[in-house]
Formats: C-alpha cells, sequence, structure tokens
C-alpha cells in the first residue's frame, strides 16, 4: 500500500504516519527528518537545505525529488510505503507519478490531515521531538513521562529550530500557495481521503484505518 499523508505543517502528519507505518508494517518516509538527520551529521546536503527550512521555505524540488526517488527504490519499500511531506508541489508529485508509472505502480490513497491554522500555531509551540529517536510529543496534549526525556528511548526532547512563531507563519503562508493545490491534484485523480485532524490522536488514526482498512 502506497500512502501519502497532505496537511499544514504541524497537522499531525507524522505522527499518523509512525502510528500507519506500525500497523501495516510499512516503511515512513519524511522528507523532514531526511534533511533534519543530514543536518544533525553537518553533510553538503544538510547545509544546502537548512538555508531553506531555517526561514520555513522549501527546499528546492530537483534536490528534494532525487533524495525521495533514491528512498523509495530501496528494498524496503517494495510492499509499499507511507510519505510525509512529500510531495509538497504539484511538479514534485508529477515526478513521482512518473516514476510510479515507470514500474506500472500507483500511488493508493492521499490522506488530507485537516487542521485550520489557528490550531496549528498552538500545537507548533508545544511540540518537542527526541533529538535521539525522532519520536513527536506536545507539552500539553501528548506529553512524555518525565519532562524533557523521551519515554521510549531517554534521548533529550527539543523544540525544532523552525518551530519559532515567525516561523511558522512563513510555513503556513508557503503551505497554502505551494502545497495546498495537491488537495485538489489528489481529488481529481479520486484517491484524496479527509480526516479531521483536530480530533485527539487516537481517532484521527481511527478514522485513516477505517479509509485503509
Ligand atoms: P516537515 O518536517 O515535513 O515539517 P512540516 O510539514 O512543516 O510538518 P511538521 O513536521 O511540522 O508537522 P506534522 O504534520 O508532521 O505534525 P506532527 O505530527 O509533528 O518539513 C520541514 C521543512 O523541511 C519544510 O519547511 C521544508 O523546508 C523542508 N521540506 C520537507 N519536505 C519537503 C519537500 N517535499 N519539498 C521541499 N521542502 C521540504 O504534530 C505537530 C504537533 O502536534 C506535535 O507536538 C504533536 O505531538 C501534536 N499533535 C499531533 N497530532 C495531534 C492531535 N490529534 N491532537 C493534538 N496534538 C497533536
Ligand atoms: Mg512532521
Amino acid at each position: 500500500m502506497k500512502i501519502i499523508m497532505l496537511g499544514a505543517p504541524g497537522a499531525g502528519k507524522g505522527t499518523q504516519a509512525k502510528m500507519i507505518a506500525e500497523q501495516y508494517a510499512i516503511p515512513h518516509i519524511s522528507t523532514g527528518d531526511i534533511f533534519r538527520a543530514n543536518i544533525k551529521n553537518g553533510t553538503d546536503l544538510g547545509m544546502e537545505a537548512k538555508k531553506y527550512m531555517d526561514q520555513g521555505l522549501l527546499v528546492p524540488d530537483e534536490l528534494t525529488v532525487r533524495i525521495l526517488l533514491d528512498r523509495v527504490a530501496k528494498d524496503d519499500c517494495r510492499d509499499g510505503y507511507v510519505l510525509d511531506g512529500f510531495p509538497r508541489t504539484i511538479p514534485q508529485a508529477q515526478v513521482l507519478d512518473k516514476a510510479l508509472e515507470e514500474i506500472e505502480d500507483k500511488i493508493d490513497f492521499a490522506i488530507d490531515v485537516d487542521v485550520p491554522d489557528e490550531n496549528i500555531i498552538k500545537r507548533m509551540g508545544g511540540r518537542r521531538s527526541c533529538s535521539k529517536c525522532g519520536a513527536i510529543y506536545h507539552l500539553e496534549y501528548i506529553p512524555p513521562e518525565t519532562e524533557g526525556i523521551c519515554d521510549g528511548c531517554q534521548g533529550e526532547l527539543v523544540l525544532r529550530d523552525d518551530d519559532k512563531p515567525e516561523t511558522v507563519k512563513n510555513r503556513l503562508d508557503v503551505y497554502h500557495k505551494q502545497t495546498q493545490p495537491l488537495i485538489d491534484f489528489y481529488e481529481k485523480k479520486g484517491i484524496l481521503k479527509t480526516v479531521d485532524g483536530t480530533q485527539n490522536m487516537k481517532d484521527v488514526f481511527a478514522a485513516i484505518v477505517a479509509i485503509l482498512g
């Protein structure tokens, strides 16, 4: 099963994609996580991506598409995957479609996690991510058992660099201009499914499982 997660920054794509990946035993592929891992390791790709991410802008399509196509060509993707944060522009979606057509394949579902901008701002300020395993928490909604420490791996919980309020605002603007048109794009293909992302994370997940079967 090949799934795309759509939704604004902070809508809960990463939170849900992780649960989908576990339930359906498919890899969770987040272009944002790939970029952040490269930044942490100080690679050339990381340095290039950071220039854009710190401003809340999209990393150029050319670079992003190359990384994503390399990743989905790996063996563990043969039975499917859940893409989180890709595609984010119409050209990215077209390149993915073309690459899949070449191997007589296609995306099965594009799931839009729908959350209004007002809720997003509140979610971002409270998000904490594990610096070791990437698990996602929220100070108010999904708190860890011990403040500042990951429940799973005991890693340190940190605020993401791009979660500062002014950068969040830019990311939302970029989302509305460049990414939201993908909702129409997948609607026209007949594979768009919308879930109400303002519910608690278990109810959002139940709605997604009802769609995926
Ligand atoms: P990326 O890492 O993809 O960030 P994003 O799209 O801005 O989304 P987020 O990860 O911020 O939010 P999310 O939807 O995953 O929400 P989460 O589950 O964490 O991209 C970062 C940057 O990388 C981009 O700005 C761009 O520069 C670059 N980039 C990445 N991909 C690219 C691409 N394809 N092309 C070009 N550039 C690209 O949840 C948010 C918070 O809410 C958490 O605290 C969570 O605990 C909480 N929460 C989740 N669900 C619920 C719920 N139901 N109720 C209450 N709280 C909840
Ligand atoms: Mg995410």
